[in-house]
């Protein structure tokens, strides 16, 4: 069978070689790779393919699918949890199966929120800087202590779990929203509240859930209004969580005390690429970046040897399962 697999780059076509050998599915499955996203510019590369891979910023709406489909496209298979950037029913409906990575390392994601908390808590992405230009004041470089204080945590699935059982490891009080509460977390010694209470009461917010019609600008001027004053704000989700102008108003007026983000609703143009030569023509995502309190990463959240190998020997598991006409848990 004849994979093309998109939005590859050097680490991805090295583990999924590795893998595709170490799963003895290198005969079954023949990997081409293209560095570019898939679009509807380049859906007619699909030509010739039996079922493509793809990742988060891959777009997979109804024009694109209709090409697969014309090519003789059978599966998608995904590099990535989130799904959001395919139009699931559609591919239904033109009988392509999609298949996830939901279970690749969920501590990558929640370690990776907990490092944007630390170094803008502790101001560490400055600190840097200053030393390395023989700047040792420690002035504006106070932090406080996480143990202290109430962290809410938005989505309790597998990573919004990791992240709660790393903030009770610091002592932390957490509270939690969910539309489906998890007595496991409850057993933790955490409280499930409303949502309007959860932004009241905590100090630092950090989202791990979904993107869908609900959570679209979850973080916006009026949800913003109901929180403390200099709350820490975590996106390590899908950057469509945060409305970024109203988060930027926020940063002005005090509302919002820290911006961590590994996600931008735009970052479709920006991210995964190297953008250094290049005049960026996002002036929201610009602004965001000039004030000293917010610290975005490219996301990079899930970016873990563990995780690398991980979405590799699953995304070619479900390859093989597809072809192979076996049952698999991580059809969507
Ligand atoms: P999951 O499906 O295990 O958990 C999501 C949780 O969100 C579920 O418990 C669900 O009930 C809850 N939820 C759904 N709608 C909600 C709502 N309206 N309000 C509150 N909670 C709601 O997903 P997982 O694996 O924990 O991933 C979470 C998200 O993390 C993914 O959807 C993806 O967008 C993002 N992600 C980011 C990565 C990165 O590199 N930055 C890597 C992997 C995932």
């Amino acid at each position: 069978m004849k994979i093309a697999v998109f939005s590859s780059k050097s680490y991805d076509k090295q583990t999924l070689n590795n893998e595709n050998t170490a799963l003895g599915l290198a005969s079954e499955l023949s990997l081409e790779f293209f560095e570019s996203r898939l679009s509807e510019e380049t859906a007619v590369l699909t030509n010739g393919f039996d079922a493509v891979s793809c990742f988060v910023n891959d777009k997979l709406d109804e024009s694109v699918l209709q090409v697969l489909k014309e090519n003789g496209i059978k599966a998608i298979a995904l590099r990535c949890a989130g799904y959001n950037n395919v139009d699931l029913d559609c591919a239904h409906a033109m009988g392509i199966h999609v298949y996830n990575v939901p279970d690749y390392s969920p501590d990558s994601v929640a370690e990776h929120a907990l490092a944007l908390i630390m170094a803008l808590n502790r101001k560490t992405h400055r600190a840097h800087y200053r030393v390395k230009e023989g700047n040792f004041s420690l002035e504006g470089l106070m932090g406080f202590n996480v143990s202290s204080k109430t962290v809410g945590c938005i989505g309790t699935g597998r990573i919004g779990k990791a992240f709660v059982k790393i903030m009770r490891g610091f002592g932390c009080r957490v509270i939690c929203y969910d539309a489906y509460p998890s007595e496991e977390v409850s057993a933790w010694g955490c409280e499930y509240l409303e949502l309007d209470a959860l932004y009241a009461q905590s100090d630092i917010i950090s989202l791990h859930c979904p993107l869908t019609p609900e959570t679209k600008h979850l973080i916006n001027a009026s949800s913003l209004n109901k929180m403390k004053d200099g709350v820490m704000i975590i996106n390590t989700s899908r950057g469509a969580l945060v409305n970024a102008q109203e988060a930027i108003d926020a940063l002005y007026s005090g509302k919002i005390g820290y911006l961590g983000l590994d996600v931008y609703e735009q970052e479709g143009e920006l991210f995964f690429e190297d953008m250094s030569g290049t005049i960026i023509q996002d002036s929201v995502f610009q602004l965001m970046l000039t004030f000293p309190n917010v610290l975005v990463t490219g996301h990079q959240g899930y970016f873990t040897d563990v995780a690398l190998s991980h979405i590799a020997q699953t995304t070619l598991q479900n390859l093989h399962a597809h072809f192979a006409d076996i049952d698999c848990k991580t059809e969507l």
